[in-house]
């Protein structure tokens, strides 16, 4: 039997780069309020404290190196070539920066912005701006940032991607995610139903951890090492 693997990404991933995570210690979610930040009501009420929270964590995530478990991933892509699919949650571009080409982003990416009037996307690289918030460099038109916010629908060929492939892998990894934000949290379940072996490479447990074939309690880096070793 051919090995088919799909790889779902959560912050956790990022975390030993330096990008914090959402949920438990120093994550984001502790200091902030999502409601006031990554909703479209947040944005509609106040662009410009939206914009100044993603510029700083654009700030922080530009110092960030891909780390030992992104790399691993790379690997991970050279070898399986077409049976390989990365699926994050991630905004942070640094799989792409390890150098992952097979991959969906679940949750947009926070280099790109997207132009309320005209539509366009292009990337952006600003960590500051003297303009807050910011416009669009076509239209001058109000922009946001090209990510997913509550309350929003997922991109979706990025979803069905996703889905298609959680439905028809033989593994599926569940790495440095709280399992928690649907409907990236559903991938799992449908794999497992679908009758892939789910495995899950988390320090701390997870609703994952109940249907886990495979349970690797380490960080990502570590983590994504012993699974190449297993395969
Ligand atoms: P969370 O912050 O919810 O969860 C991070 C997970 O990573 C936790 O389960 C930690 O135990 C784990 N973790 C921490 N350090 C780790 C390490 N070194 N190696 C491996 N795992 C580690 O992040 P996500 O699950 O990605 O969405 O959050 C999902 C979504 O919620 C995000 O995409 C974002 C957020 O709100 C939106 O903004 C729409």
């Amino acid at each position: 039997m051919t090995l088919k693997v799909a790889v779902l990404t959560g912050a956790g991933i990022s975390a030993e780069s330096g990008v914090p995570t959402f949920r438990g210690q120093g994550g984001l979610w502790k200091s902030f309020r999502p409601e006031e930040l990554a909703t479209p009501e947040a944005f509609r009420k106040d662009p410009a404290i939206v914009w100044e929270w993603y510029l700083w964590r654009r700030s922080l995530i530009a110092k960030a190196e891909p780390n030992e478990g992104h790399l691993g991933l790379v690997e991970l892509e050279s070898m399986l070539g077409d049976n390989f699919l990365l699926i994050t949650q991630n905004v942070d571009g640094l799989h792409q920066k390890a150098g992952s080409k097979r991959l969906v982003e679940l949750h947009g990416n926070i280099w790109k912005v997207r132009c309320l009037s005209c539509g366009a996307v292009y990337e952006d690289r600003r960590v500051q701006s003297k303009e807050l918030p910011p416009r669009c460099k076509e239209c001058g038109g109000l922009i946001r940032p090209d990510v997913v916010w509550f309350g929003e629908p997922l991109p979706i060929e990025a979803l069905e991607k996703a889905v298609s492939w959680a439905s028809s892998c033989s593994i599926f990894v569940s790495v440095g995610t709280s399992a928690l934000v649907y409907p990236a949290a559903e991938l799992p379940y449908i794999a497992k139903r679908s009758g892939a072996k789910v495995v899950e490479i988390n320090p701390e447990e997870t609703p994952v951890s109940e249907i886990g074939d495979v349970i690797i309690r380490e960080p990502a880096s570590k983590g994504i090492r012993k699974l190449l070793r297993m395969l």
